[in-house]
């Protein structure tokens, strides 16, 4: 374990805790049933911190899952999604995860 000096600066990267082995199985496996409350029990309230932690935190963080629950139930209702064939996923890892060069799609109506 290292001491950190006073006034020295830490920073937290989401982009590797949120796939850190050591709070997830198979982390880098699409399995959103892994924030089920069974699956999450004991794990660390900081292993997970996409709008950040503590003192300073996301103020649009409320309204941000609201919308991103309603935006999605509302999508996936009327469309079936496909990811562009030999579209290559770029991720781009800053304050929150984005993507490079966006995502393309192919749509279809339910
Ligand atoms: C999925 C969506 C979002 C994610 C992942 C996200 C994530 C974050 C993160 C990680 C921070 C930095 C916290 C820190 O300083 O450590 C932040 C700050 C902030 N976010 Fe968000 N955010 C999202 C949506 C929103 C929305 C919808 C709003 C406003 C309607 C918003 C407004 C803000 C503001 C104003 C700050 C600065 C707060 C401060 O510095 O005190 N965010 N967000």
């Amino acid at each position: 374990m290292g001491t950190i000096s006073s006034g020295n600066n830490v920073r937290h990267y989401q982009f590797v805790t949120h796939r850190h082995p050591g709070f997830w199985d198979n982390p880098d496996i699409f399995d959103p049933e892994r924030f089920s409350t069974e699956r999450s029990t004991g794990r660390h309230s900081y292993a997970y911190f996409p709008f950040g932690g503590g003192r300073r935190q996301c103020i649009g963080k409320n309204l941000a899952l609201m919308e991103i629950h309603l935006s999605l139930a509302m999508l996936l209702q009327r469309f079936h999604f496909d990811l562009q064939p030999g579209w290559h996923v770029k991720m781009d890892p800053e304050l929150s995860l984005r993507l490079k060069d966006g995502l393309w799609m192919y749509l279809k109506s339910v």
